[in-house]
């Protein structure tokens, strides 16, 4: 989605603004602008396609001088990606400009209003109109025009606002989008993710809905929507900022899926603590978790292809039933929750609209939620009743690896600690659990050693036009993560089905040599899924297996086996992932695709 970066201070604003919209551009865009106040009047320049033709058209910000600024990066929604659209907008004085991320829903009417009043627009943007109200509200109070702007507009919007009469200071304003505030010695900055100002301070303000902030070169001051002064604390940021970097790979989601194995270390480190785990940050308490009567686990994506593997984790091992869910359809299908259920939702970015707003529907039935967050500070993180996070540190491809693995990491402690807790799960098998998850990581890295010999067999797939996945059980999650993985970098069609489930229709679609790739790693369903290997083969299919070490039996029906190593039943999809992950990458990079953006997605999905 769009980013947003602005900056006030002792230095020259422009080069730090491309800078962070540089770490932004994983969010997906498809234009860019930058508005610098050089002291007399805004200079502004934008760009369609890349951020490199902004920082080309700048010459990387020296050509616009000044120390006060803000920049976007568009995804498009309201009118084409074109210069006129992309942000930042102005009022037609040129003394005001605004970005903005969201959506103005009311954008039309408000519109209708201002042409009546004879405003002229230029663009076919919603963000248009908050240049104008802006104007049309300024009196010569910059926040008292902000406040009255909010109660106007409907929708979610996340806004940095300079004003030419206002050389000293830049508003950031929020409300259902995600934006942050930071400040260092050297200035303060406004930016819609921690990565675009990581570099600069590690001192962060997280926005809360219908706050404004205005920041001065030495001075942060909040302020409701009634501009009453609001007290805030910064949150310290312990991301290390080369985290965020490529650090010499060829593609962040390469980096990302080698850093895999240190996620899971951390997470171990972190969570199992003399042979018991330990979840600091979830205050939820042994008679909290013996109460729990069933979950529900909402998310989107490869969230929510985590949550599905979290099902027959925690339905095995606590015995306590799961419904997973899409966010975007759980709160329409009004779901019959008793008082003692959970919802637990998944979120890397924690900034999911789709999840956020599925979280809000159970708060106001009354119901608890629990967060499963990568992102501290997120607004799922700080609006949860309960809290786990993920120790997977930023993730910058916009497909994500390693924050999914730590998903499946959460899930398997709390599944721990639930089936304790209800004492289904006896010590014995809890210790040997912990036992097999301290392997992880090392099986992790033996199994990205093999990297070239999945990139050899991905390379003959490039040219591919459909792929399919299937498993059964909690190898038809994996399918389902394997799947997405590939066609969201690759473009090419693919499909996870259930196993059992293809020929009931979908096999009509398999032809001579289409790949099926085919997930088995529970011993008592190999004969099951072999005989849907069978089918599909008959029916011209080159298979490829994924199975435990051990099952060479495999080698007489597949084409081409991988094998994982041996572990916990319940953790297979934590080894089974890693050479789908690879493929798709491979076959991506083969194609000569963009993997670490591809194209029409973003990585934060900030609307529903
Ligand atoms: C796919 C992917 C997406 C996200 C989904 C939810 O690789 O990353 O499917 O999983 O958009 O995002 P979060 O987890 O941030 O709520």
């Amino acid at each position: 989605m769009c980013g947003i970066v602005g900056y006030i201070g002792k230095s020259q604003a422009a080069p730090i603004i491309l800078d962070g919209l540089e770490k932004l551009e994983y969010r997906g865009y498809d234009s860019a602008g930058i508005a610098v106040y050089d002291g007399q009047q805004i200079n502004m320049k934008k760009s369609v396609g890349r951020l490199k033709a902004l920082v080309e058209l700048t010459h990387g910000g020296a050509m616009m001088p000044g120390n006060l600024g803000i920049g976007h990066t568009r995804w498009a929604t309201h009118g084409a990606p074109t210069d006129v659209n992309s942000h930042p907008h102005l009022n037609s004085k040129e003394t005001i400009a605004v970005v903005h991320n969201g959506i103005i829903e009311n954008y039309i009417k408000l519109r209708k209003k201002l042409e009546n009043k004879g405003y002229l627009f230029v663009s076919e943007t919603d963000t248009e109109v908050l240049a104008h109200l802006l104007d049309y509200y300024y009196k010569g109070n910059p926040l008292e025009a902000i406040t009255k702007v909010m109660h106007r507009v409907e929708g979610s919007y996340a806004l940095g606002v300079i004003f030419a009469e206002h050389p000293d200071r830049i508003f950031a304003v929020r409300k259902a989008s995600p934006l942050i505030v930071g400040k260092s010695d050297e200035g303060c900055f406004i930016a819609s993710d921690v990565p675009a100002i990581l570099k600069y301070t590690r001192n962060v303000y997280f926005m809360e809905n219908q706050e404004v902030a205005c920041l001065k070169a030495d001075e942060l001051t909040f302020y409701s929507v009634d501009e009453e002064v609001i007290q805030k604390e910064p949150v310290t940021i312990e991301w290390d900022a080369k985290a965020a970097e490529k650090g010499g790979y060829e593609h962040y989601m390469l980096k990302e899926m080698y850093e895999q194995p240190k996620v899971l270390e951390e997470t171990i480190r972190k969570c199992i603590i003399d042979d018991d785990i330990i979840i600091e940050e979830l205050k939820m308490s042994e008679e909290d978790f013996r109460k729990i009567s069933k979950i529900y686990i909402v998310a989107c994506g490869s969230s929510y292809h985590a949550g599905v593997t979290g099902k027959y984790v925690i339905e095995n091992i606590a015995r306590v039933p799961v419904e997973v869910d899409l966010a975007s359809e759980f709160r329409y299908r009004n779901p019959i929750i008793d008082e003692n259920a959970l919802v637990i939702v998944i979120s890397q970015s924690g900034e999911t609209a789709d999840s956020l707003a599925a979280m809000a529907d159970m708060h106001a039935k009354g119901v608890k939620v629990m967060g499963i967050v990568n992102v501290v500070g997120s607004s799922i993180a700080r609006d949860a009743d309960y809290i786990m996070y993920t120790w997977a540190g930023p993730e910058i491809a916009v497909a994500t690896t390693k924050a999914y693995s730590a998903q499946l990491m959460a899930l398997y402690l709390f599944a721990m600690k639930l089936g304790k807790a209800k004492s289904v799960l006896a010590q014995e098998e809890f210790r040997q659990m912990l036992e097999d998850m301290k392997l992880l990581p090392q099986q992790v890295e033996f199994l990205l050693s093999n990297q070239r010999k999945i990139q050899k067999f991905a390379n003959r797939y490039i040219a591919a036009k459909s792929i399919f996945f299937i498993g059964r059980g909690i190898d038809y999650a994996i399918s389902l993560e394997g799947s997405l993985k590939l066609k969201e970098i690759s473009y090419i069609h693919s499909e996870a089905y259930a196993a059992g489930e293809l020929k009931h229709g979908t096999i009509s679609l398999i032809e001579d040599g289409t790949l099926v790739a085919c997930v088995s790693t529970q011993e008592d369903l190999y004969q099951k899924t072999i005989s849907n290997m069978v089918e599909v083969k008959a029916r011209g299919a080159f298979v490829l297996a994924v199975t435990n070490e051990g099952n060479y039996e495999m080698q007489k029906e597949a084409d081409y086996v991988i094998y994982i190593p041996k572990t916990n039943r319940y953790f297979t999809n934590t080894l089974a992932i890693i050479p789908l992950q690879l493929f798709g990458y491979y076959v991506a990079v083969g194609k000569g695709c963009d993997v670490d953006k591809p194209r029409n997605l973003a990585k934060s999905v900030t609307v529903e």
